[in-house]
Order: C-alpha cells, then sequence, then structure tokens
C-alpha cells in the first residue's frame, strides 16, 4: 500500500522550530512517498462544538474542517507536529484532536474503524533542557493513538527557543535521520495502563496515593 503521510502544523508561528525538525525527518522519507503539510495557522478550524449526541450531526464537507478531515482519513501516516506548550500539545493542535471525537460519532464515517492500523507520529520542540518534561505531550499521543487503534511510532524531541535553534541540536537532527525508518512498523499503541507502566503522573497529582504508584519506568 502506498504510504501517505499528512503532517499537521501546530505551531503558532510558521517555520518554527518543530516545522523545521520535521521537515528534517521528511526529507529522509523515500523517494515517491505522498506528503501533504496543512499548517492549522492558515487553515485555523473552529472552537470544537460538541454535537455528537445531536441526531441531525453531519460530515462536514467544506472549509477547514473538511479539509483536515478529507486529509485525515487519506493518511496512512499521521504526524502530529506540536511545540511543547505548557507541557503539552499547543491549543491549535489540541482543537484538532478534539474534532476528532466529532468525526469519531459521524454517521458513516467509521472515523476509528478507518484510522485503525494507520499509524501516528509526533514531532515536538521545547525550549527545556529535559526532555522528560515533554511526557504529557508524549502520554497524549500514545493513549489517542491507543483510542483509535492506531499504531504509534513514538516523538521526535528537539531543543530549541527561538526558530531555528533545533537547527542547532546535532542529536535531534541524527534522530531525524531515521525517524521514519524504524526496522519493523511501528507497534499497535497501548494505554500506559495496559503496560503496567508508570503510574508516577497520578502520584504526582494525588500526592496522598504515592505510596501507591510504580516507579517511573523509562523504557515505556
Ligand atoms: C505558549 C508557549 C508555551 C510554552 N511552553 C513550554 C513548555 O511547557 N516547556 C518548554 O520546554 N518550552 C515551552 N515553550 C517554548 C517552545 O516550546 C519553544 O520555543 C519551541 O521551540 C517552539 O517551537 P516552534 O518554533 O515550533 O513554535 C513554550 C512556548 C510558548 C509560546
Amino acid at each position: 500500500m502506498t504510504r501517505r503521510f499528512l503532517f499537521v502544523l501546530g505551531s503558532a508561528r510558521r517555520d518554527g522550530n518543530s516545522a523545521l525538525l520535521a521537515r528534517r525527518a521528511a526529507e529522509q522519507l523515500p523517494a515517491g512517498t505522498e506528503q501533504h503539510w496543512i499548517d492549522l495557522t492558515e487553515h485555523p478550524l473552529p472552537d470544537f462544538e460538541d454535537l455528537r449526541h445531536d441526531s441531525d450531526h453531519t460530515r462536514p464537507t467544506e472549509g477547514d474542517v473538511g479539509l483536515l478531515l478529507d486529509a485525515t482519513v487519506a493518511a496512512t501516516d499521521l504526524v502530529i507536529v506540536s511545540p511543547l506548550y505548557w507541557y503539552s500539545v499547543s491549543a491549535q493542535t489540541k482543537r484538532y484532536l478534539d474534532h476528532w471525537s466529532g468525526w469519531l460519532r459521524t454517521p458513516g464515517l467509521d472515523f476509528r474503524a478507518t484510522m485503525a492500523g494507520r499509524t501516528l507520529w509526533g514531532v515536538t520542540a521545547l525550549a527545556d533542557d529535559e526532555p522528560a518534561v515533554a511526557d504529557p505531550l508524549i502520554g497524549t499521543l500514545q493513549h489517542s493513538a491507543a483510542y483509535l487503534g492506531m499504531r504509534f511510532g513514538g516523538v521526535l524531541l528537539g531543543n530549541g527557543s527561538k526558530p531555528g535553534d533545533v537547527l542547532k541540536d546535532t542529536g535531534a537532527l541524527a534522530r531525524a535521520k531515521t525517524f521514519f525508518a524504524p526496522d519493523s512498523p511501528a507497534p499497535l499503541a497501548r494505554f500506559s495502563h495496559e503496560t503496567g507502566a508508570v503510574r508516577w503522573m497520578s502520584s504526582v497529582a494525588h500526592p496522598a496515593r504515592a505510596t501507591e504508584a510504580t516507579e517511573p519506568d523509562t523504557a515505556a
């Protein structure tokens, strides 16, 4: 099956570090691999309106919602390119993910079955030198992939604050060269409770339950 990559850019600025890093990774894709790039700043989605339980909920066909939906269901590989904002995805990216909830309930679409088995990837830039602070973003993407029965290719991290900084992160540039070319297909995404890993987040949110928590599992 021909692979079709959709890159969804979620930065609040053009040609930022996350997009630069994603382009470096995309340069390594085999010739002929289809690439579709959509910048959510150029194609802003409206705030998600929760019409999931309305009987007249219909498939969006026009405007930026229709564009994003059509591009998403056409992609074999979906790459979320979002800077780390407040330890998670950007608001633009989050709004795109929220629209998935509408698509999941759109009659005749069967969004979950359509996306099952396809691969979700992430590319992010962050100013912090400690990559572990991106764990909430990684968890958001991994769990979203698991919910849809997708494969999860992982998240390519790069460091930088002002635009272009990431090009000085030689480790990130090296990882970009092989990011989309693992030896085997990405594994099906699993929720962290299915893998038995990582209860440390709940220990932070609920200090009284800290004794229940397992230690962080760096292999997860
Ligand atoms: C609203 C906002 C929130 C941010 N939050 C974080 C953060 O939580 N952790 C971090 O390391 N950097 C944070 N940063 C810095 C960006 O992640 C960093 O500048 C990154 O290179 C931006 O990527 P971009 O050029 O693709 O937009 C934040 C920046 C902005 C504008």
